[in-house]
């Protein structure tokens, strides 16, 4: 009764898998903070790939891990960087089985790891630059959809940077490469265990440009501004936190909104269950089955290949 009176319940192509793709590795390698996560190798990708295929998800979320840094991020707009490089093999490996996205953002590039260029205001502070970083996020947009990718994740919160990276892919005939919006993307702790995932080179915090957790009505501005400029998708993140944020977002957009639940999310239910305190895989649906409820229509989750097999045999 209970499972023909649902109200919501997950499908495996609503689950989309982020992943982090080292450049140089020869094998993955575990992420102390997130475990079951990795950083692949080129190999270990395409293994994923499959894995992800065959479990029905409806996409990846590929994140590179550059050798070299410096300020303006190069290896971002390199075609032969590692997310530009890993984009290719990915998409290679995937065909049409599922929609290969790139993280749009300079962080992992940067030798200060923000998520723009710096700039040296008048009175000599250094300060994320962002009209300069939109130029940079042009180039970045291009480098991605050249590489293939067909899905780009904008998630550096920079004012504009929707209709900057919308204008220079129709400027050079990329109208087919749609863009995911993170739009009410918090300044939050949840994201700790990423900063190691991408070995980030962060110094200070990014409250600059990401939103303060204090605001509501603030992710929904953020998401008709987005929209307004060409957001083919809006997203939500940190998740659970935030189900306020991605409730209004869902009443009141006319595109898709989909919900970001982040490493520490991910962290702390792999901590607790570990020690035995939760039920781990009954915690993993209710959380992902809560965001739905709250209307995310799709789920970037590191849990996505287990939880893609848990739903397609009917949920627990
Ligand atoms: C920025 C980016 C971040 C995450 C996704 N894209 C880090 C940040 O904004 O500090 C965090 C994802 C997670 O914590 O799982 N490139």
């Amino acid at each position: 009764m209970r499972r023909l009176t649902a109200e919501h319940r997950l499908h495996p192509a609503q689950l989309v898998l982020p992943l982090f793709v080292r450049e140089g590795a020869a094998e993955s390698r575990p992420i102390g903070s997130m475990p079951g996560v990795v950083q692949h190798s080129l190999d270990s990708l395409r293994a994923e790939i499959g894995r992800a295929a065959a479990a029905g998800i409806g996409g990846v979320m590929l994140f590179g891990v550059p050798e070299h840094k410096d300020a303006i991020g190069s290896g971002a707009t390199d075609p032969d960087g590692i997310l530009n490089v890993a984009t290719r093999v990915a998409v290679a490996e995937a065909g049409d089985a599922l929609v290969v996205q790139t993280d749009l953002c300079l962080d992992e590039f940067t030798d200060h790891g923000h998520c723009g260029v710096l700039a040296r205001t008048a009175s000599g502070e250094l300060v994320v630059d962002n009209d300069a970083s939109l130029e940079r996020y042009r180039d970045m947009g291009l480098a991605q959809a050249e590489a293939g990718s067909q899905l780009l994740g904008l998630s550096g919160m920079m004012d504009g940077q929707v209709a900057a990276v919308r204008d220079a892919l129709d400027g050079a005939g990329r109208t087919g490469t749609a863009l995911l919006a993170y739009s009410g993307k918090y300044a939050s702790a949840f994201y700790g265990p990423f900063r190691e995932a991408v070995v980030s080179s962060l110094q200070g915090d990014r409250r600059g440009y990401q939103l303060d957790p204090a605001n509501r009505r603030e992710g929904l501005r953020e998401a008709a501004l987005d929209i307004e400029e060409g957001a083919d998708i809006v997203m939500v993140k940190p998740a659970l936190s935030y189900l306020d944020v991605l409730a209004d977002t869902a009443a009141a957009s006319p595109v898709p909104v989909w919900a970001y639940t982040v490493s520490g999310e991910y962290a702390m239910i792999e901590a607790a269950a570990a020690n035995g305190w939760i039920d781990r895989e009954r915690a993993i649906d209710e959380a992902l089955t809560s965001l739905v409820r709250a209307g995310a229509d799709a789920i970037l989750t590191y849990h996505a290949i287990e939880a893609a097999e848990r739903a397609a045999g009917g949920g627990r």
